[in-house]
Formats: structure tokens, sequence, C-alpha cells
């Protein structure tokens, strides 16, 4: 086995049982202040903006510009296969892109893919272009389109308009079979009728918990039907949650950094219960429970991500 395709499987494997690690963490009495009801006499930082949040993320993309932060996500096409064996030029729609370690295993995955990235961080935006303009054995660059926003904000409209999305007052635009209906022929000239995939891949804990209802609605709303939402972002009791300070909490499992990005941990029920308030089917959903070393100490490290695929009703992706 290559080196690629060992790092690749240690990502994909279960090296321990969430409900043991949960065990462990509830009886652990430094770990106490992580696990009760959160009081909003603690923080002075509930005003948490989107202009904020936009600002903070900046912050962090100018302190890690270095290239050393980046790491393309080799597991990525393992866990969500259908990236690699869809049909010919579907659409992803990558939200919060970062600095593309995202984008590129999807890119390089399938030939024909096409590529639209957003990230609330203009400095997160420059880098992935420069990453993305600088890796070898990507044909055809222009499969990849940036673009600045903000995904708790309605979706532009040249994504999917609101009658190819369904979402506005009401009116679905297409039938069971998931054909635009003719009344939407206009529509198409002024949209790309929505996409096949969006990925979510550690996007969502970044946002405060009082937005995650409309960013998960507005992925639903750009999607075709059948379209898939892949879901990968921080599990409860991750290794990095339980790193956090008492005075680093400014919500239940929620945590700001130094520069001011939030970390929300997630349980399998609040994914579950995001997901299908805004109408999706829950394909699968899981903990996925890795140990890794941490090379300059030798200390063992328990990583808990969690796992989800997510479909819209209404038709089915080749
Ligand atoms: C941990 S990074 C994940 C990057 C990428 N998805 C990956 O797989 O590496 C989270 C990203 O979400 C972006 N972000 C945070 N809040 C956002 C928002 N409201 N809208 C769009 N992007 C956001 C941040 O700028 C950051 O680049």
């Amino acid at each position: 086995m290559s080196k690629k395709e060992l790092e690749a499987e240690s990502y994909f494997s279960k090296d321990f049982s969430w409900d043991e690690l949960r065990e462990e963490v509830e009886n652990n009495p430094s770990f106490q202040f992580h696990l009760h009801p959160y009081s909003s006499k603690r923080t002075a930082n509930q005003n948490h903006n989107a202009l904020k949040n936009a600002e903070a993320w900046d912050k962090f993309h100018a302190c890690h510009s270095s290239g050393k932060f980046f790491k393309e996500r080799r597991y990525l096409l393992k866990e969500f296969p259908e990236l690699a064996s869809c049909g010919e030029n579907k659409k992803v729609l990558e939200v919060g892109c970062g600095n593309g370690s995202t984008i590129l295993p999807i890119l390089r995955g399938h030939e024909s893919i096409i590529v639209y990235a957003c990230d609330c961080s203009d400095e997160a935006l420059e880098r992935t272009k420069e990453i993305i303009g600088a890796a070898d054995s990507i044909p055809a660059k222009h499969r990849f389109h940036p673009f600045l926003w903000d995904f708790s904000n309605r979706f532009p409209s040249w994504l999917a308009c609101h009658s190819c999305s369904g979402t506005s007052s009401g009116t679905n635009s297409r039938d069971e079979m998931g054909m635009l209906n003719p009344s939407c022929y206009n529509e198409i000239e002024c949209c790309i009728g929505g996409v096949d995939f969006v990925t979510l891949i550690f996007t969502l804990s970044a946002l405060p918990v009082d937005r995650m209802p409309t960013a998960i609605a507005q992925c639903f709303g750009v999607l075709k039907p059948g379209g898939l939402l892949l879901f990968r972002d921080y599990g409860l009791y991750d290794m990095t949650m339980l790193r956090f300070k008492a005075e680093q909490q400014v919500g239940y499992r929620e945590y700001m950094r130094s520069e001011e990005t939030r970390s929300y941990f997630f349980c399998l029920d609040t994914v579950r219960n995001l997901a299908s308030a805004a109408g999706f089917i829950e394909v699968e959903l899981e903990y996925c429970c890795v140990k890794s070393v941490n090379r300059r100490t030798g200390r063992m490290m328990k990583r808990v991500w969690v796992h989800g695929k997510f479909q819209k009703p209404g038709g089915e992706i080749e």
C-alpha cells in the first residue's frame, strides 16, 4: 500500500468506541464544565455577528498562510465515494472552502466535476486560488469557481434561483422525476439550476449555534432534488474540545479560539435534528473515532468526527 493510501485508510478507520470515550469523559472531574448547560453570565462574546465572524476567519487564515497548514483531505473520496463515481459534469458546492483541502481531492477524483466554492473570508479564497492554481495533475482549472459568501445568508440566485430551488413561496419548479417545469425555463438563463452535491466539511461548527438552522436550510435550497449533503465535522468529546478552558466556552458545547473563531462539537442527534428540520432524508450518520499520535510529543490523541450523508427528496443522482 502506498503512503497516500495508508494515510487515507487510517483516517477512515474506527479505533475506539465513542460510548467508552463518553463514559471516560463524563466520569472525569476535570471535564465537568464541558458537560453542564451553559450559563451566559460567563461571557461578553455573545455579540459575535457575521462581520466579526468573517474578520476572525480572515485573521485565522492570515496567520496560517505559510502553506504548512494546508493538508489535502486524502480520505475524502473514501468517505464520500459518490464524488468520484458520479456521472459527467456534476456540480459540487464546497461551503467554507478554507484553503482548498477538500476541493483538491474532488477535482482530482473526477475529470468533469465542477466545483463552486465559497468562504466568508477573502484571505481564504486567495489562498485557495493560489493552491488550486499551483496544483499539478488537475486538468481544466476552469472547473473551479470561487466566490465570497457567508452561507448563513441566502445563496446568490445564480446558484439556484427561487423557482429552481423550490424554496420560495411554495412553488417547486421540478416534477417528481426531477425535471424542470416549463414555467422555470426563463430562470435557467439566470442560474445554474442547483448543485448535485454540497460538501460541508468542518464548516458548520464555525457558525454560532443560532445560525445553524438557516445555514443548513440554505444548503438544502441550492441542491437539486435527489442531491446529497456530504457532512463531516467535530464530534462531541473530540480531544480538541477537551483542551478548551472554561473561560473559552461561549455556549453549550461551543468555544472560542484566541483569534475569535468559533468551534462547536456535535452529537449525532444535533446533526440529525438540524438536517431533518431542513427537509433532508438521513442516509448515513455516525461517529468516526480515530487514534492518532502527535509526532512532536509522542502523545496519543483520541479524535472524534461526525460523518453524515443526507439526501434532498425527489430524485436520484446518477
Ligand atoms: C475549518 S475551515 C474548513 C475548510 C474546508 N472546508 C476544509 O475542508 O478544509 C472552516 C472554514 O469555514 C469558513 N467559514 C466560517 N464561517 C463561515 C460562513 N458563515 N460562511 C462561509 N464560510 C465560513 C472559514 O473562513 C473557514 O475557511
